[in-house]
């Protein structure tokens, strides 16, 4: 019912459009555009985070200078992967924007007072980027069109549907402009936008874990030092961080 109301709506959309595949896409392509844009956000947060961590680890009386820089390095890292979506928004003709960035300030990261609440805060903003990256990829395997929202800037028209993107008509799959028209309005099961689901899978996700396994091992040593804020765990923790 919901996909014949699209199909409705896509037969509405404005008469110049110039063929089936671009009002099949424009209902799409917003939703994706859409959910790039959150993602950037999310990576900035983790970015605009760590680089509150790296210097609050250099302040007088939380002073652990390797850490300092082993967050910065994050921060650095978190920023690359924000560019990385905009580079690709850009490449594919989506269009790039950006909301105000706030650090992360909930769970651990509540208030930060001492190193292991540091890397627990880490812990917990890695968890937080990979939810956002499995829903996006959950979104972006099997898009949702965006109902009344179909319009996108002709400019950009040729680049938006060069992208990879595979749709199922009636059980069959294969790429938006392989399909006759026909078919596309009455018979449209499935949206996949797959070099976008590649990208998330193998340039973010596998990284998300290896990230997050090495924060959780310095959590884990210095619990191991039995006082939750003991000084000495913190210092040897800094003194032998790797950088
Ligand atoms: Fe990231």
């Amino acid at each position: 019912m919901k996909l014949l109301t699209v199909l409705v709506a896509l037969s509405l959309i404005c008469a110049t459009c110039a063929t089936c595949h671009e009002q099949i896409l424009s209902c799409f392509e917003q939703r994706v555009n859409q959910r790039i844009n959150e993602q950037i956000a999310v990576e900035l947060k983790g970015h605009y985070t760590y680089l509150y961590l790296s210097h609050f680890f250099l302040q007088h009386d939380f002073y652990y200078p390797k850490a300092a820089k082993y967050f910065r390095a994050k921060s650095d890292e978190e920023m690359q992967h924000a560019e990385k979506f905009i580079d690709y928004q850009n490449q594919r003709g989506g269009t790039y924007s950006i909301s105000s960035v706030e650090k992360k300030s909930d769970g651990k990261c509540a208030a930060i007072t001492s190193l292991k609440k540091g890397f627990q805060c880490a812990v917990e903003l890695e968890m937080d980027v990979t939810r956002a990256l499995n829903s996006l990829l959950t979104d972006v395997s099997d898009v949702k069109a965006e109902i009344g929202n179909c319009e996108i800037d002709d400019g950009n028209k040729d680049l938006l549907l060069s992208q990879s993107i595979l749709v199922t008509v009636n059980g069959t799959t294969k790429a938006l402009n392989h399909h006759v028209c026909g078919d596309l309005e009455s018979k449209l099961e499935k949206v996949e936008y797959v070099e976008l689901g590649e990208m998330i899978a193998h340039d973010f996700l596998g990284h998300q874990l290896e990230d997050t396994k090495e924060l959780a091992n310095y959590v884990g040593t210095l619990e191991k030092f039995g006082d939750s804020e003991s000084a000495l765990g913190s210092y040897l923790v800094d003194k032998h961080l790797e950088l």
